[in-house]
């Protein structure tokens, strides 16, 4: 490997959520969506180029960033995009936020597919929408859809809005071009709009292949608003930037308009230039480190079946977020996650945040750091569980 995903950079005092969020010091964090790897050379040179200069005033996107964007998207993923398709904004959340103040009414229904990211559920409450859950459904060691219900819930004519997540956390899914169409096929026969979470599309695991959903079928790019952004993969979420793909001009004028009522039109300085590097020059880190998280996951999975062996962990096709079955244990979920913050001082997520229901028995690791720091936590899990089955 050209690049050293080994390396153990030290986070704890750096001001890192990941890292600084526990007080006791002797936990190792394996929760939020954030990597310990450092970045990419060509993202850390452009950005110390720009810290040596000195001034950090307000901050303007420039057409290389638009072209960046494009040739990324033309590239990797077959998907082309317009440059007038393309809106800028300070996060995916902030984005997503902005999609649904601009597509629905307070009142309405937005439906998401459980167990999901937590800020699902926020962005849709904080803008006065409801939450109407398409509940995925466990088959084996995967997740797959539950199409009729799905139809069901499109039917109602309350839901205007349909919010993916593509790939999926914390399912681990990378939903394959049928699926998509199948949902786009729905969400059309019943005028639901579908906004489509796509900042994990990078993190995919070998032998799976990301579609974007707009490129899924002709339709798709018409019906839908596509949130993108290179911090997951490229580990630049503290830089916050993130991209809008709307080709509907009305839409995306509503969108806009959003925007700048929630007051996020302006990104610093950092943001654009690292995502104009991650995009042209970024490509053959990023081919590595999906290398090197799939070694991490085959790694787990083989310290599960030795040392943990009545936990399932569910299959990871993309994101580096395993979700294990706890089930078995007879613990609920929270309960797991406090044991072994407190006990084991292992900082894992509760299933819960993902859906109460839908995420009940399930925790979520976060692999993406050294293997040997991976090796660490796991144990650090098993001394916890081995001393539950001794009691
Ligand atoms: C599906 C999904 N969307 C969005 C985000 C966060 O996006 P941002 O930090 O750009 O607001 C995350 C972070 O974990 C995520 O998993």
């Amino acid at each position: 490997m050209k690049y050293d995903f080994d390396k153990e950079t030290i986070r704890r005092g750096t001001q890192c959520v990941k890292w600084d969020e526990a007080a006791d010091p002797e936990v190792l964090p394996m929760w939020v969506a954030d990597m310990d790897f450092e970045v990419a050379p060509c993202i850390a040179e452009v950005l110390q180029k720009r810290v040596a200069h000195g001034i950090f005033g307000y901050a303007l996107v420039p057409e290389s960033y638009y072209e960046a964007v494009i040739g990324w998207f033309s590239r990797r993923h077959g998907w082309n995009i317009q440059r007038d398709w393309i809106l800028y904004t300070s996060g995916v959340v902030p984005a997503m936020s902005c999609a649904i103040k601009a597509l629905c009414m307070p009142g309405e229904k937005v439906l998401i597919q459980t167990p999901v990211y937590n800020c699902f559920f926020s962005s849709i409450h904080n803008n006065g929408c409801q939450v109407v859950e398409n509940e995925l459904r466990r088959t084996g060691d995967t997740y797959e859809i539950d199409f009729e219900d799905f139809e069901r819930k499109c039917a109602d004519e309350k839901t205007t809005l349909f919010l993916l997540c593509n790939p999926h956390n914390p399912a681990g899914r990378v939903w394959s071009k049928a699926e998509l169409q199948h949902m786009n096929d729905i969400c059309m026969r019943h005028g639901v709009r579908v906004v489509s979470d796509e900042i994990h599309c990078e993190l995919v695991m070998p032998g799976c292949v990301y579609t974007p959903f707009a490129a899924a079928a002709d339709d798709c790019q018409r019906n839908s608003i596509t949130l993108s952004s290179p911090s997951k993969s490229f580990n630049t979420a503290g830089l916050q930037i993130a991209n809008i793909v709307c080709q509907d001009a009305e839409v995306r004028r509503r969108i806009d308009r959003a925007i700048n009522i929630n007051e996020v039109c302006d990104v610093n300085p950092f943001g654009p230039i690292a995502l104009e590097a991650a995009y042209n020059e970024g490509e053959e880190w990023l081919d590595e480190l999906n290398q090197y998280l799939y070694q991490n996951y085959l790694a787990l999975k083989e310290f599960f079946a030795n040392r943990l062996p009545q936990l399932q962990v569910m299959r990871l096709e993309g994101t580096y977020l395993v979700w294990v079955d706890i089930r078995s244990l007879g613990l609920s979920s929270d309960g797991l996650t406090e044991k072994l913050l407190n006990e084991g001082k292992v900082f894992v997520n509760s299933g819960t945040m993902y859906g109460r229901k839908a995420g009940e028995g399930y925790i979520r690791i976060n692999i993406a750091c050294p293997r040997s720091r991976m090796l660490e936590g796991l144990e650090r899990i098993a001394t916890v569980i081995g001393k539950l089955n001794k009691k």
